[in-house]
């Protein structure tokens, strides 16, 4: 199985916009080492020429161009981009759905049915791709019970619940539900190579534990060092936790889960806050002595 990582970034890339914080500074000024980064998705195939995506973000059309996996070959309306997977409705991982409209057939789109609620709802992409090509949803099942996806024979898909948050436009973002978010582990059958993706992860779950402890390769939420780190930054009061992201440092960080675990070890969505980006930082330098990797857009990881 190839895992492409087509954004390592969480919601605003890295550097994002309108930040003048030290990295997305640093990035801009290249006075630190460190590479921009675009905004969270995945690709995976078996094949090298069919492929998954998992979560569509705002940079898909750059991401998709800079994949020739992902390029047009095989008529004049193509793409290797077989099937989608949300994780969640957050803007970072649905709004490129818009930007595929011109798909010459209905998206055949996975995910939970929270998620499809709030993308007929709160933020209604479904409804508004319902004018151009329209949408194939196909629910998923939480319960650890796999699933399939058409055209994808070899690889079979188990997803569950996490403990992470609905975005502010869901109609129950005060109230989680199952489905809000989720974690997926993706198997390739005839190898039996494992892979587990969670870039939005608040909890470590017992069924999360074993995930974890069970595949050959992790893809994990890196969105933060710290707890507080955008109010440390003066950037925002918002923290980590209560944005569903389980920071990496401190007593039952991501990093005091991770170390045991045999599996490589790879965070992904990473904000541009975070000091990891910078490959000359002290944190990226503990990540290192952990072996722990950090996730760059155009990584390829073969299982
Ligand atoms: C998140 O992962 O918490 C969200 O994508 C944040 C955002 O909306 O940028
Ligand atoms: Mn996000
Ligand atoms: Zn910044």
């Amino acid at each position: 199985m190839k895992i492409r990582v087509l954004g390592a970034g969480a919601g605003g890339g890295f550097p994002q916009w309108n930040c003048n914080c030290v990295q997305c500074a640093g990035v801009r000024g290249q006075t630190i080492k460190a590479s921009p980064r675009t905004q969270s998705s995945i690709a995976v195939s078996v094949d090298d020429e069919h492929w998954v995506l998992f979560n569509a973000s705002p940079d898909i059309r750059t991401q998709l161009e800079a994949f020739p996996g992902a390029h047009p070959r095989r008529g004049i309306r193509d793409s290797g981009i077989k099937a989608i997977v949300l994780i969640d409705s957050q803007i970072d991982h649905t709004t490129g759905l818009l930007m595929l409209r011109e798909s010459s057939s209905p998206l055949p789109i996975f995910c939970s049915e929270m998620v499809r609620q709030d993308l007929t709802s709160g933020f209604p992409i479904f409804t508004i791709l319902g004018h151009y090509c329209g949408v194939q949803h196909h629910p998923i099942p939480l319960d650890g019970s796999p699933f399939s996806i058409d055209g994808f024979d070899d690889l079979r898909f188990y997803s569950h619940s996490l403990k992470s948050k609905a975005p502010p436009y869901s109609p129950h973002r005060h109230d989680p539900h199952d489905g809000d978010n989720i974690g997926v582990i993706i198997e390739q059958v005839s190898t039996g190579k494992k892979l587990y993706y969670a870039p939005g992860l608040g909890e470590i779950e017992p069924h999360v534990k074993m995930a974890l402890a069970n595949v050959d390769c992790i893809l994990v939420d890196g969105t933060f060092w710290q707890h507080d780190e955008m109010e440390r930054r003066g950037i925002s009061t918002k923290r980590a936790l209560d944005m569903g992201h389980l920071p990496q440092s401190g007593a039952g960080g991501m990093i005091s889960t991770l170390v045991e675990l045999p599996a490589r070890k790879i965070l992904i969505h990473i904000n541009n806050t975070n000091p990891i980006l910078d490959e000359g930082s002290p944190e990226r330098h503990e990540l290192n002595a952990h072996g722990i990797e950090v996730a760059y857009d155009g990584l390829e990881i073969c299982l």
